[in-house]
Order: structure tokens, then C-alpha cells, then sequence
């Protein structure tokens, strides 16, 4: 029978349905209600309590075994609308909910809600599925593509690669050597002591050390010093290059840069002599500028060389030619020998320093050296 607060016995026509006043939410909603509601309606409530379960349960069946069997866009589109939409399977029970008393709406709620959300899950999840399955047939092969643009390498490099090319298959090897470098190697061990006037030729960016540095550093000014470096630690014969940037402390002008590129060369044996140096030389121009190029020799000085030469190449400027010096240059002077720790009784050679900066001029035709350093990109894409 009937219990619950305050809760009037009921009319025969309530004992069919007995059972169904057990629920709790029921009984509650009765106890206030009972004496208007009619007996018709206390079935359909029930009823509706149950369906709306069973609903969701047949909802969430059948809304899985769809989604499995979706390939398209359109069909997403449906099924969303379908369930989720604002007539949909799903949306009408949430809306139904707010007629139902609080316990019910409670776990009818949870459920309903648990569902929606997994099915939103699975429409996203889809999309992304029909997503990169669909971009193949969205994408135009035929279309001409996006030109990617890659850049190149610098003039300068592209001219110390072509000589690094020439020397290498003229059996030279390349070696490198600091940009930083001591007085030592810069200076003294060329031959160059600190009261010899030679060292004026170059100015020279020194660094500003404390006291407690052993030794006066600078930024070097030529790539003689790897000379030393590599005849230190190297015995004859060899023939070495040294390509490597270089910094002198000087005002700029059309040919000449605070900063520059150098190529060192350095070829010693039992009796390489100027002869050799020549050929190299010669070779070396004419396979960089082709065989017509116009270079001349003629005496010179610097002190780790002796004798020595310096040679000019005639730049081809309208009209006349205008002879560029690029490269000093001689036989290897016997105390640079001595600081390298090799006796020059048994050995002798050739050094020479090129700028490269000014091959590149010459090659490219251009008349000013400060713009490889400009930055300029009208210069620059032209190479
Ligand atoms: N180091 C010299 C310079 O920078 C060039 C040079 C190198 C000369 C080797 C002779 C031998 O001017």
C-alpha cells in the first residue's frame, strides 16, 4: 500500500498502479499533487520517465552504428542535425528534461548530457577523419607551383669556392687559421719585430686587454701568420692554401674596406723556386679569368719574403685598362723558416697573398668593394 508523508488513500482506480508509485520522485510528486492530478496522467509521467531512458539508450545505439558507417561531409552535416540540431533526437530530451521532478532530471540528465557530449566527440572527431581524407581531391596537381625562393651564396663565395677548385686540382690543400690572432704569429715570427717600420703597412685593430694578458691580441691583418701555424707542425714538401677573411684599421674607399678576404698560399721543398711560382700563378689566372686575362710582375718588398714580387692584373675599364694590384708575393724569407723551427739550409719555397675581394672585382666587373659588404640586395641578387 500506499506510504509517504501526508499522502491520502488513493481511489480503487490507483491499485493497478501501485507499483509504480514506489519510485520515490513519484511519491513526492503524488503527495502534493494527488488531489488534482487524474490517474491518466500518473501513467504517462511514469511512462515518460521510463522512455526518455530507453530512449536514451536506443539514441546512443543507434547514433554509434551511424557514425561508424559516415565517409562524407553531408552525411556529418545530417547526422549532426539529425541528433544534435535544434530538432534533434537528442536536443528534444534535453529539452524535455526541465519537465521532469529533480531526482529524475538528475540521473536522466547526467545520461543525456554524457551523450551529447560524446557525440559531439564523434562529429569533430569525424571531421578531422573526412578532413585530411578530402584534401587530396581538393588539391590542384595541375596547378602551376609556388616558387620557393632559396637564396645563393655571397660573390665572394662563390669566387673562393672556384679558386679553393683551381688549387685543390692543382694538388693544394686547404687549411684555416684563426681571426684573432697574437702579435707573434701577425708579427714577429713573420719577420716583422715591434721597431720595424714594416709593421706600418698595416693598421691593425689591437684589443684592449688587461694586464694580465701574456700576449698583445689583434684582429689580423693578413693570412701570412697560418704560415707559421701549419710550418710549426707540418714537414716538407707541402703546398698549403689559406683563404680567410682579414681587418685593417684604414678609411674605406672604392678598393679598399676595413675588413677583406685574403687568399694565402705557401708551397715548400728541397728546391721550389720562383719558376714554380710563376707557373702556379700563371695557371691560376688563367684558369679563374680565362686565357686572354693581362697580369704583369714586378719587384717588391716584404720582409718575410725574399726576394719579392708583387703582381697587377689590368681591370677591364672602358676604353683603357687600369692595372689593380692583387697579390704580393715571394720566396719564403729564411727566418720565417727559422720561427717555424725548419732549417732553411735544407729546404726553400714560395708564399703568396691574394685578395680575393679584388679577383671577385675583376671577375664581376665591379668597381667598388664596399658593396660586397653593403648588404644591398640589388647588388647581391645579381650573382
Ligand atoms: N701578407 C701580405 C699582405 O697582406 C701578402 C703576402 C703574402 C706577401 C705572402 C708575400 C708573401 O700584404
Amino acid at each position: 500500500m500506499l506510504r509517504g508523508r501526508e499522502l491520502h488513500p488513493l481511489p480503487s482506480a490507483y491499485e493497478a498502479d501501485e507499483q509504480l508509485l514506489l519510485f520515490p520522485a513519484i511519491q513526492a510528486f503524488i503527495s502534493t499533487r494527488i488531489l488534482v492530478v487524474q490517474p491518466i496522467f500518473v501513467k504517462e509521467y511514469f511512462n515518460s520517465v521510463l522512455l526518455l531512458n530507453m530512449n536514451l539508450k536506443e539514441l546512443q545505439r543507434k547514433a554509434f552504428e551511424e557514425a561508424e558507417n559516415i565517409e562524407k561531409k553531408e552525411h556529418l552535416e545530417s547526422f549532426r542535425i539529425k541528433y544534435l540540431g535544434r530538432k534533434g533526437e537528442l536536443t528534444n530530451i534535453l529539452r524535455s528534461l526541465k519537465d521532469l521532478p529533480v531526482d529524475e532530471r538528475k540521473s536522466v540528465g547526467v545520461d543525456a548530457n554524457k551523450l551529447k557530449i560524446e557525440l559531439e566527440q564523434i562529429v569533430a572527431f569525424k571531421e578531422k577523419e573526412i578532413g585530411s581524407l578530402g584534401e587530396e581531391s581538393v588539391i590542384d596537381i595541375t596547378r602551376p607551383g609556388k616558387k620557393v625562393n632559396l637564396g645563393h651564396l655571397h660573390p665572394l663565395t662563390k669566387i673562393e669556392e672556384e679558386i679553393r677548385n683551381i688549387f685543390t686540382s692543382l694538388n693544394f690543400s686547404v687549411v684555416e687559421g684563426p681571426e684573432l690572432e697574437t702579435e707573434y704569429f701577425n708579427f714577429d715570427a713573420l719577420n716583422i719585430p715591434a721597431s720595424h717600420p714594416a709593421r706600418d703597412m698595416w693598421d691593425t685593430f689591437w684589443l684592449k686587454e688587461g694586464g694580465k694578458a701574456k700576449e698583445r691580441r689583434l684582429m689580423r691583418t693578413h693570412t701570412s701568420p697560418v704560415q707559421i701555424r701549419f710550418m710549426e707542425t707540418h714537414k716538407p714538401p707541402f703546398q698549403i692554401i689559406v683563404p680567410g677573411r682579414v681587418f685593417r684599421y684604414e678609411a674605406t674607399d672604392a678598393s679598399h674596406e676595413i675588413n677583406f678576404y685574403q687568399l694565402e698560399g705557401l708551397m715548400v721543398g728541397q728546391n721550389i723556386s720562383l719558376a714554380n711560382f710563376k707557373f702556379i700563378v700563371e695557371t691560376f689566372f688563367k684558369k679563374l679569368f680565362g686565357k686572354n686575362i693581362e697580369f704583369r710582375f714586378r719587384p717588391s718588398y716584404f720582409p718575410f719574403t725574399e726576394p719579392s714580387v708583387e703582381v697587377d692584373i689590368k681591370f677591364p675599364t672602358k676604353g683603357r685598362g687600369d692595372w689593380l694590384e692583387v697579390l704580393g708575393a715571394g720566396m719564403v724569407h729564411p727566418r720565417v723558416f727559422e720561427s717555424a723551427h725548419l732549417n732553411p739550409r735544407d729546404i726553400q719555397g714560395f708564399a703568396f697573398g691574394v685578395g680575393i675581394d679584388r679577383l671577385a672585382m675583376i671577375k664581376y666587373k665591379i668597381p667598388d668593394i664596399r658593396l660586397f659588404y653593403s648588404g644591398d640586395l640589388r647588388f647581391i641578387n645579381q650573382f
